[in-house]
Parts: C-alpha cells; sequence; structure tokens
C-alpha cells in the first residue's frame, strides 16, 4: 500500500481565519442511530474523514443506501438486512461498537468483533454489556465475537458503576425503540451526547436530559429527519492550539465556544487572548508565554483528554515547567516519545508527564493515533527546520483538509508519497 507523509516547514506563525470542521464525535453515533428509522435521514455539514467513510462502509455492507449530493449526505435506511458486522470493518475504528446498540434497536440482534480504533489504552466495552443486559438483552463474547440478541428490549433504570461516552450513547441507542421508560444515571456529560439526543428528537425519540441522567420513554418508530451536524470542539481546540504553539493569530469561524471552556481558561492564563465576534473565535497568541501549572484531563466540562497530546506539544515550546495528568486513558502519552525527537524534555511518570518547554527542532516523527498525531503536527509547526510525519494515515480518521486548513493559515504542510 502506498505510504503518505506530511512535510512541514516550521516556525511560521499561523495567521488568518478557517472554518471549524463538522464533528467527528458527533456525527459517528448519529450515522449508527440512522439505522432505527426506515426512510432516509439527510446529514448536512458531515465531516468528509475516514472514520466517517469507514461508518457508511458498515452502514452499506448491512444494507442501507448512502449518497453525496453535494454538501448532503443521504443514509437511506428502508432495507437493513445483516445484523453481523465482519471484523475487517469493526476493527478499523471504536466506534463501530455503537452499531450494537443500534442494530439491537432495529434487529434485536447484532453480532462483531471487537472494534478497533486509536492505541490509547485498554479500552473494554464491559460498560456497554452491561447495560444492554440491564435492558434485557443477553450478550456475550463468544471466542472474540461479541453476540447481543433482544428481542423486545425493556425499558429498566441503570447506574452506570463508571463514567463512559461510548457506553452512554450505546444504551441510549437501545432504549429509544425499547418499551417503556429508561432512566440511565451517572452518564457521560460531553456535548457529543447532547448533539446524539437533538438528533434522535428530531427523528421522533422521547429523551429527556438532566445533566448526569437520561430519562427515554421508547416509541415503537422513530422518522427521517435532516440534521446539521455540529463544530467539532476538539478540532477547533487542536487548530487553537496550533496557533498558540506558533504564537500566531487565527480565527476559526463557527467555533463551538461554549464547547470550549476549560481550554479557553487555560489558554488565557497562558498569556493568549480571545474574544468572539458574530460567530468566530478570534484568538491572539503572540504574548502567550506561561507554562501550565497542573492541567489535568477529566470529564466534560473539564479538559478533554482528546486535547491532552495536542497540548502537550504546545507545553513544549514555552520555556519553563509544565505538568499534565491524564486520568481518562491509561496509554495516552505516546506522542511523548515523538516529541522528544524534536527536542522536547517530557518525563512521564504513570499518568503524569512533566514538559520543560524550549525550541523545538523538525525531525522525522511517527504518528501512532489520531490526537498524538496531531501532536506532531502543531510541533512541526512551531519548530525550526523541517519535519516528516508519517503514519498520517491515524490523522486522517479524525482531521478534515488538514494541510489545506494550515495553508489557509499560512503555513506550510504538505502531502506527498513517503520516498
Ligand atoms: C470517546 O471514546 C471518544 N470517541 C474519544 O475520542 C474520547 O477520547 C473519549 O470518548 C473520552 O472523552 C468517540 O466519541 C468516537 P469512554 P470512548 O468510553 O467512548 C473506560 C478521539 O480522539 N471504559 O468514555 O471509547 C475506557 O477504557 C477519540 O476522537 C471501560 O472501562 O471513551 C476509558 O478509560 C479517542 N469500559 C474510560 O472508560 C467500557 O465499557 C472512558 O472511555 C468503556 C470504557
Amino acid at each position: 500500500m502506498e505510504q503518505w507523509v506530511y512535510e512541514i516547514d516550521g516556525n511560521i506563525p499561523l495567521t488568518g481565519e478557517a472554518k471549524v470542521q463538522g464533528s467527528k464525535n458527533a456525527v459517528l453515533p448519529m450515522l449508527a442511530a440512522s439505522i432505527l428509522q426506515t426512510g432516509c435521514v439527510c446529514f448536512r455539514n458531515c465531516p468528509d474523514i475516514e472514520d466517517v467513510r469507514c461508518m457508511l462502509q458498515i452502514l452499506q455492507y448491512i444494507g442501507a443506501r448512502v449518497r453525496k449530493e453535494g454538501e448532503e449526505l443521504y443514509i437511506s435506511c428502508e432495507q437493513i438486512e445483516k445484523h453481523e458486522i465482519p471484523a475487517k470493518l469493526a476493527g478499523r475504528m471504536r466506534s463501530s461498537v455503537l452499531l450494537v446498540g443500534a442494530l439491537l434497536g432495529r434487529m434485536g440482534e447484532a453480532a462483531m468483533r471487537y472494534p478497533g480504533g486509536c492505541v490509547i489504552g485498554q479500552r473494554p466495552i464491559d460498560l456497554h454489556m452491561e447495560a444492554f443486559r440491564a435492558l434485557g438483552s443477553s450478550i456475550w463474547d463468544q471466542e472474540g465475537l461479541i453476540i447481543a440478541k433482544g428481542c423486545g428490549l425493556q425499558g429498566a433504570a441503570y447506574t452506570f458503576p463508571r463514567v463512559s461516552v461510548g457506553a452512554t450513547e450505546n444504551a441510549i441507542l437501545a432504549a429509544v425503540c425499547a418499551r417503556g421508560e429508561t432512566c440511565l444515571h451517572n452518564c457521560a456529560r460531553e456535548p457529543e451526547i447532547g448533539h446524539l439526543c437533538d438528533f434522535l428528537r428530531k427523528m421522533g425519540a422521547d429523551i429527556k436530559e438532566n445533566g448526569a441522567k437520561i430519562c427515554i420513554c421508547g416509541k415503537k418508530k422513530l422518522h427521517p429527519c435532516t440534521f446539521t451536524v455540529p463544530a467539532d470542539r476538539i478540532a477547533a481546540g487542536t487548530w487553537l492550539i496550533a496557533g498558540a504553539a506558533t504564537r500566531g493569530e487565527i480565527a476559526l469561524s463557527g467555533a463551538p465556544v461554549s464547547e470550549m471552556q476549560a481550554l479557553l481558561e487555560l489558554y488565557g492564563k497562558m498569556g493568549g487572548q480571545y474574544e468572539v465576534k458574530s460567530g468566530t473565535l478570534l484568538l491572539h497568541s503572540r504574548k502567550l508565554s506561561n507554562p501550565a501549572a497542573l492541567v489535568q484531563t477529566s470529564g466534560y466540562p473539564g479538559f478533554p483528554t482528546d486535547l491532552q497530546s495536542p497540548f502537550l506539544a504546545l507545553c513544549a515550546t514555552i520555556n519553563g515547567k509544565s505538568c499534565i495528568r491524564e486520568t481518562i486513558f491509561e496509554d495516552r502519552f505516546r506522542a511523548a516519545a515523538q516529541l522528544r525527537r524534536m527536542g522536547a524534555d517530557i518525563r512521564i511518570h504513570g499518568r503524569d508527564a512533566t514538559v520543560y518547554g524550549g525550541i523545538l527542532t523538525g525531525a522525522e516523527v511517527l504518528a501512532e493515533d489520531l490526537r498524538g498525531g496531531a501532536a506532531l503536527v502543531i510541533a512541526g509547526l512551531a519548530a525550526h527546520g523541517h519535519t516528516k510525519v508519517s503514519g498520517i494515515g491515524h490523522l486522517e480518521r479524525g482531521y478534515m483538509e488538514l494541510c489545506g486548513t494550515i495553508e489557509q493559515l499560512g503555513g506550510r504542510c504538505i502531502r506527498q508519497k513517503a520516498n
């Protein structure tokens, strides 16, 4: 297979305006949810990224018809015929697991191999399975094949023993067409869950959200709708951090500012300035110079784990000592080893990273996961000299037109064949 790389010339402050893409983590559960109705749903602002293409392939495999018309994506779900997802498709992404909840709702059964996705920790699915059981499904692991059966799911009260974004989404998907009422407690509160509920409500679902409690009155049938995918808070955060690492001045149109408060507060403390003008987030990073005392990742509205690696790269450009604690995934500091190749002084002790920032220099580095890859691109943009990032397939799972956006912001990043 042909290998592609990003070639980056760094040390150029990013300046200019870019539009924030549609949200990956919002649209993936919505795509799974679209099979809960039997007509044709239309998505606007769906990001054109590899994870979406992969989810669409799975939907087509089970019988959906997918077509693109200009900016609109149509998914017809009249004939969903299969309930088993082959390993080669399921293994390509974590979100394939969301089809278990959706298929239970639609077909009363589902079977798939363990989901793939970024290698950032163990990522078990026990919480998903427990929630399905609470709704009356039987689900078991048959030599690596997850089999779920649950004709006529029955609403129930269920408290998640630990908070999980995916398990909350999966339980919602299974519950919207179950009989009776479901009350889920200790749910994740990430905005993407609210967006999924908005989408389901637009299809006729009866869902009430109240913080970590979500109550659903099952409906026999949902109907088609047209839905605009909201902006991606993690992509917006990534661009904010890229602007900060290069001490640039960028504007992000359509940035979901209300979902970015933890990052913006930190950015302000580090010396960044921002304002919002008619839906555009204006960011001035020229005076940004303060290291971060202690940043700890946590569930929303805390600092997102998905921005931890990009933030690590930013800290590596700031003189002084910054500390970052990762509390969600146990193996999400992989980018640190690559950043060290660029001269970063990052010391990892378990879940803690200590960064002594300074000047980065270009190097050849390997992206090993999506956000870790974004960290390397950010470091490359800030570094003196030339950086070659390989493993860019990881980045293309979640970032749309990455090089184009960098060019638009006056940076230099070219995608080309590895030699
Ligand atoms: C979602 O993953 C996101 N993915 C991730 O974004 C994000 O990092 C994560 O939430 C946390 O915000 C999508 O939305 C598609 P979790 P998810 O279940 O649902 C443990 C990115 O870069 N856990 O909330 O898989 C788990 O191991 C991606 O865009 C269990 O123990 O995350 C982790 O430690 C990567 N058992 C913690 O919970 C389970 O059954 C949180 O995981 C499920 C999870």
